[in-house]
């Protein structure tokens, strides 16, 4: 029966055909353990010497690291291995013999590993990261699937900047000039006035010259965007779906989060509600931790994320942002109109901001003015003003960084292990 590593347990003590790779071997005179991978999973392979044929004992023996082929042989239970079951090898044929493998077992410097990034993804620890980044995605999915929203796909393409002109890659689009998305919220905004709640899941671009372990040029968001709903509706969303993904990689990546070694006990408090903290609040409390010189009015850098992290156990919401450090469509708090309706939901352990969300201004007059401000003339922008005239209500909306939130759930350092191939301040390739 031909099959994969994550079907053998329906097969105990029958024979099985599996196509695989050879990830790690040891072996004696006698025996040879051979760790196999096909991307299901891992397994060990037990070749005993007096129980197969001379020749399959010696291509066993000598089977070089991320050869392919098929194996054969008995599915037996097994209590030491770290899968349950083992392999007992009966025939083996080799698809094709690698030789020098360069990703070794040993220690390799991460440029080296970020160079060889497409052969690295074969990793135990790179498997597991994928698969928890898979596992948030599809628990993305339920998550608003279940609860009524529409996925819609913004443009990729675009002449409309949502979060500024600085950091946009431009490109050619025939005669015109175009950017690559950084955002889709602002097409969001539309769908959500077609289809009342609606969420994105798509890649966006960043040509921020920043060089640290929560930036990267090219990643994934989740944007959901919601009519009706204000800034208080738009948190609980946020702290519900991000306590729904959580919950959802507990439950099903239990394997992944053992081989990296996750504190699963941080995790599993991750359950809505989460803390909230105004930005005046978050001011104060980093001038009690030694931030004496942060004013208000200035933005939060990652030390300062990191700091007001340390205080909470869960994601905490840093609302009620000075307007004129946020962007253009943030609606002012009518008794405060110097400050916005927004929050950055501020991750646990260093990984920092994970969302950055907002009600959206919905007043025709405040918009015009906003675009004065901002200098948004021409026709990219007048489309989005449109939305103000026809119907307008009350709306919010937000963008999760997947790779953040990989990272944090993962519990790897840096994001460039959260995506398969990162593009990063220096790295196109592979
Ligand atoms: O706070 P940002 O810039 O928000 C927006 O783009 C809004 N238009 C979203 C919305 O309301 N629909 O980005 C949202 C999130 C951040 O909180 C962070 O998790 C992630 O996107 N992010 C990055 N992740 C990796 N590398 C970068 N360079 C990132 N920039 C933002
Ligand atoms: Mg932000």
């Amino acid at each position: 029966m031909k099959t994969t590593i994550d079907q053998v347990p329906n097969y105990v003590g029958e024979e099985v055909t599996i196509g695989a790779w050879l990830a790690n071997k040891r072996s004696s005179g006698k025996i040879a353990f051979l760790q196999l991978r096909d991307g299901t999973g891992f397994i060990q392979g037990v070749v005993v010497k007096a129980e197969v044929s001379e020749e399959i004992f010696q291509i066993a023996k000598n089977i070089t690291q991320e050869s392919s082929m098929y194996i054969t042989g008995t599915v037996a239970e097994d209590s030491r291995s770290p899968f349950g079951f083992e392999l007992q090898v009966k025939s083996v044929e080799v698809i094709q013999e690698a030789v020098d493998f360069p990703i070794t077992p040993k220690e390799h410097g991460t440029e080296f590993l970020m160079d060889h990034r497409h052969l690295w993804l074969r990793s135990k620890k790179q498997h597991a990261i994928m698969k928890i980044r898979n596992e948030i995605i599809r628990a993305t999915y339920n998550f608003f699937n279940e609860n009524g929203y529409v996925k819609i796909d913004p443009p990729i393409l675009t002449g409309s900047a949502a979060e500024g002109t600085t950091e946009l890659f431009h490109t050619q689009y025939f005669d015109e000039e175009a950017y690559l998305s950084q955002s889709g919220q602002l097409y969001m905004e539309a769908a959500a006035m077609a289809f009342g709640k609606v969420f994105s899941f798509g890649p966006t671009f960043r040509a921020e010259k920043s060089k640290t372990r929560r930036h990267l040029i090219e990643f994934w968001m989740i944007e959901p965007e919601m009519a009706f709903m204000d800034h208080e509706d738009s948190l609980q969303v946020q702290e519900q779906y991000v306590s729904y993904i959580v919950q959802s990689v507990l439950e099903n990546c239990k394997l992944e989060l053992g081989t990296l070694e996750r504190d699963i006990s941080k995790l599993e408090k991750i359950q809505a509600p989460f803390p909230r903290i105004t930005y005046d609040e978050a001011i104060d409390l980093l001038k009690e931790k030694g931030f004496e010189d942060i004013k208000w009015g200035e933005d939060f850098g990652a030390p300062h994320e990191t700091a007001i992290a340390e205080s909470f156990d869960k994601p905490v919401f840093i609302t009620h942002y000075p307007a004129e450090i946020k962007a253009f469509y943030m609606k002012p708090d009518p008794n405060r109109p110097e400050v916005v309706l927004c929050a950055d939901l501020i991750a646990p352990e260093g990984y920092g901001e994970m969302i950055g969300g907002s009600q959206r201004i919905d007043d025709l007059e405040l918009m015009e003015q906003r675009y004065q401000e901002h200098n948004l003339t021409g026709d990219a922008y007048q489309w989005y003003l449109e939305l103000r005239k026809y119907g307008s209500v009350p709306h919010s909306g937000f963008g999760l960084g997947l790779e953040r939130t990989v990272a944090w759930i993962s519990g790897v350092e840096h994001v460039r292990e959260t995506i398969p191939f990162p593009r990063l301040l220096n790295r196109l390739y592979p």
